[in-house]
């Protein structure tokens, strides 16, 4: 089946309002319009600028998707610091980042965390870009296709194949992110044909054909290309490139 690309910028714990009402603005006078026709693109600012930026592509009739980097399972109440689904949705968020690494290792955040954001996001239409991926420890010992496999398992506990079909499951090597150490394409499509093999196991072939799987880790517009020719990779979860808009946009054309 042919998947569209998706690239999502994961802008972490940057930008004021100000400064992210920049950056979607330039990236939106980069961008034309039938690009979206080819490729989906999404960007994940921090919670605060969600609004902000949402309203800068919507003023100028862009479906760039936003995505929210977290969200709390419950709908309401004594959960202090904590942002819902139905928040997300209500200021136009059509994705969310759940588990990433940094979340997992400095944050505690475990697997039946994500678990519950995943089922959470999917109940109240808002599509969970899953991260998954091993330590280099994990990578040195060679049992990495287990360690990730077994991350996505766990993150779809007791979601149907109906309720999976929009999710985005994104790989990225721990030892890849911000250390400029890309994958290679080799590394990068073994374990997303993994990660797709389980997809297959879970909700069954066709539903795992259609489902999108990224690569993240040090993605950038020069070894964008490469990643994205490989079968199993559907796009890119990109961190540091994604803040200068001239290189989001280059990824973004390499995804085409
Ligand atoms: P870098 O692209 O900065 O390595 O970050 C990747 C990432 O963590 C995206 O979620």
């Amino acid at each position: 089946m042919a998947r569209r690309n998706l690239i999502a910028g994961n802008w972490k714990m940057n930008n004021t309002i100000g400064e992210a009402v920049v950056l979607a603005q330039e990236i939106s006078n980069k961008f034309y319009p039938d690009w979206l026709d080819k490729v989906d693109v999404a960007v994940c600012p921090p919670s605060v600028d969600l609004k902000p930026v949402v309203n800068v592509f919507e003023f100028d009739h862009l479906k760039i998707g936003v995505g929210a980097q977290n969200v709390y399972w419950e709908e309401k109440g004594a959960f202090t610091g904590e942002i819902s689904v139905g928040m997300l949705r209500e200021i136009g968020c059509v994705y969310c980042i759940v588990g990433h690494s940094e979340r997992r290792n400095l944050f505690a955040e475990t697997n039946e965390d994500v678990n519950k954001k995943v089922r959470a996001l999917i109940a109240g239409k808002i599509k969970p870009i899953v991260c998954v991926g091993e330590s280099l420890a994990v990578r040195d010992a060679g049992t990495y296709l287990e360690f990730v496999t077994a991350q996505v398992r766990a993150a779809f506990a007791g979601v149907d194949a109906f309720e999976a079909k929009d999710a985005v499951v994104a790989y990225e090597p721990v030892w890849a992110i911000g250390t400029g150490r890309t994958a290679t394409p080799e590394q990068a499509e073994e374990v997303c044909a993994a990660v797709r093999a389980t997809l297959a196991e879970l909700f069954g072939a066709e539903t795992a054909d259609g489902m999108r799987v990224l690569y993240g880790g040090s993605m950038n517009e020069g070894n964008a290309e490469l990643l994205l020719a490989e079968p199993d990779i559907d796009g890119g979860l990109i961190g540091g490139a994604s803040l200068k808009a001239a290189s989001f946009v280059e990824i973004v054309k390499a995804a085409m």
